[in-house]
């Protein structure tokens, strides 16, 4: 069965999700690293772009309260990790590939060079999974038949975001509207991509809002007409 997939995102006034030297999602508040924790709690597996590994090299390796949380849910200590990487930029040193004892994984396409594969494999599992672009619906349905993920938590890139709303496939989005301005035409936004042309736009449903000091946390479900 299709995992429950939602997507989650610290965005700038100005939509940006970084900042122009690259210090990834810092801006946002602690409250909102709570938010992103306890949501995290929630799934079986987070998904993310190479970008995002490069940029950040988050560990999704759960502590204290939120591991506690997860085993109360019935879920394994830490979620399976798994990367987007149709040329295996993503390196074999990065964080989540450390052993936590949750399964690592890398999709990748058949323009992965060798000399990329091998050492890939040392660290992950690693499925091909298209020709020279990423199929996402492979992705969420081995995810869902192989691993038994029932929640998939996307925590980004730009660019893994708009493929996985272009293919149909993101059920909610938690967004956190952070105030401040960052600017800067070649900084990533939280859907990048070739965009939609105007009849294909996504349509989403606010479910629930909350400020906490000055944030706005914001959550919807795509609206499927
Ligand atoms: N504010 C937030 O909440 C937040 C959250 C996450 C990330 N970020 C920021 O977002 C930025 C990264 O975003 P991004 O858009 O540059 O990168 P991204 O979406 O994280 O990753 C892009 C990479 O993923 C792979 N990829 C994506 N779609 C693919 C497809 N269909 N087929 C094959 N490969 C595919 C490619 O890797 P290869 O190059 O290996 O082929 C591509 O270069 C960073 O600055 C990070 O700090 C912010």
């Amino acid at each position: 069965m299709k995992p429950h997939t939602a997507l989650i995102m610290a965005v700038s006034l100005d939509g940006k999700i970084s900042t122009r030297d690259g210090a990834g999602p810092r801006f946002a508040s602690k409250a909102d690293g709570i938010r992103l924790r306890e949501i995290r709690s929630h799934a079986d597996a987070i998904l993310v772009g190479a970008g995002t590994i490069i940029a950040d090299d988050p560990t999704f390796t759960e502590r204290g309260k939120y591991k506690e949380l997860r085993l109360q849910r019935g879920l394994a200590p830490n979620p399976i990790k798994a990367v987007v990487s149709g040329s295996g930029s993503v390196p074999e040193t990065a964080r989540m590939f450390q052993s936590n004892g949750a399964p690592a994984l890398v999709f990748t396409t058949e323009r992965i060079p060798p000399n990329r594969l091998a050492p890939l494999q040392q660290v992950a599992e690693v499925r091909c999974v298209g020709e020279t672009t990423v199929n996402f619906r492979h992705v969420v349905d081995i995810l869902g038949e192989a691993y038994q993920v029932k929640r998939l938590l996307i925590e980004g890139g730009g660019q893994v975001n708009f493929d996985l709303f272009r293919a149909g496939l993101i059920d909610e989005v938690y967004l956190t509207l952070c105030p401040k301005i960052i600017g800067g035409r070649d900084v990533p936004t939280s859907v990048e991509g070739d965009g939609f042309d105007f009849p294909d736009i996504v349509d989403v449903e606010l479910l629930d809002r909350r400020a906490v000091g000055n944030e706005l946390f914001l959550h919807y479900r795509i609206w499927r007409g």
